[in-house]
């Protein structure tokens, strides 16, 4: 993924793809973006013209609760029109290709496609054929990247921390099917975070991924990788995209991976527990927990309309 496809020359985004290689200006400048249409929708002001006239096609090809619906929400709130695209009713299930589907649809004037697929590398293969002028946002590609999921956990963070200078990360669980922790590794480590750690058990740990960026280790056991830190990311366990055999049981997941009340009283009084959703209660978390006092798991879905919200008026609405 090189930043020139997601960069114009001049260092503007024209393509959300990845985290990887953008630059801290840019990622600050994002959720510095985001803050007034945070603090404007919890000021109940919900509404923006800035993307008037413009088109947003939502193309979800995975399933989605929270990210297709806040893209939606958070291109009504900007003015734009918004259509979502119904994959299992539209012509992509008699045979129609990817791209075709992509002609297709830009045919109608449309400004801004949101993209959700299986496959790594999708949202990158639809920019790189992509008419002139018309962007595309990732929304999650395979195990590869989910930038927006990303930008929201770091949104989300620097509300309650301020500075992501100092803070111990912990990103917890599945990290090898997961689009969630690369993102996050790239853009917690660009914007300041020297202390990420990846913990997990081997099974669920890609070799070299402490190779990703600095100031990332692996830990194994679980307690001794949440020593001390500010925030821990726990990820769900993606048994969709298992095959084989990653885990004995989901039973001895939980009971060596699982965060549940008793281990989160063992750490730090002010610590953020995070997780991208959706939560697979009992596994990765105890149910107890989830929607706790430690808990911005909410917070971080609120929060995921202004960072998308920041990231079409970024691209389609110019500069501020
Ligand atoms: N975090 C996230 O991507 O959730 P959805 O799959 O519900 O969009």
């Amino acid at each position: 993924m090189t930043p020139s496809l997601q960069l114009d020359p001049q260092g503007r985004l024209r393509h959300l793809l990845t985290t990887e290689g953008l630059p801290r200006p840019l990622l600050e400048r994002l959720l510095d973006r985001a803050e007034p249409y945070a603090r404007a929708s919890e000021a109940g002001f919900k509404k923006d013209p800035l993307l008037t006239g413009k088109t947003v096609v939502n193309l979800f090809f995975e399933n989605s609760t929270r990210t297709r619906t806040t893209f939606e929400l958070a291109a009504a709130r900007l003015s734009a029109d918004v259509v979502n695209l119904h994959v299992q009713a539209s012509s992509t299930a008699k045979g129609e290709t990817l791209l075709d589907t992509l002609k297709t649809i830009e045919a109608m004037q449309v400004d801004l496609f949101v993209i959700r697929h299986e496959a790594s590398g999708a949202a990158h293969f639809f920019a790189e054929r992509a008419a002139p002028g018309v962007a595309i946002l990732n929304a999650g590609d395979g195990r590869h990247a989910h930038p927006t999921q990303a930008l929201l956990d770091s949104f989300t963070i620097r509300r309650h921390k301020k500075s992501f200078a100092g803070l111990s990360v912990a990103i917890v669980g599945d990290i090898v099917h997961s689009r969630v922790a690369r993102s996050n590794i790239h853009a917690l480590t660009t914007l300041g975070v020297t202390d990420l750690r990846l913990v997990g058990p081997t099974t669920l740990m890609p070799a070299g991924i402490d190779q990703l960026a600095p100031g990332l280790s692996i830990e194994h056991d679980l307690m001794r990788g949440l020593d001390g830190v500010d925030v821990v990311i726990l990820l769900r366990l993606q048994k969709e995209r298992m095959v084989g055999a990653f885990l004995p049981s989901l039973g001895e997941f939980h009971r060596d991976y699982g965060l549940t009340a008793a281990r989160l009283a063992r750490l730090k009084p002010d610590v953020l527990l995070m997780h991208p959703g959706p939560i697979n209660r009992g596994v990765e978390i105890s149910g107890d927990i989830a929607y706790g006092e430690r808990s911005v798991i909410l917070e971080q879905v609120q929060h995921g309309v202004a960072v998308r919200m920041a990231v079409m008026a970024e691209i389609l609405g110019g500069s501020q």
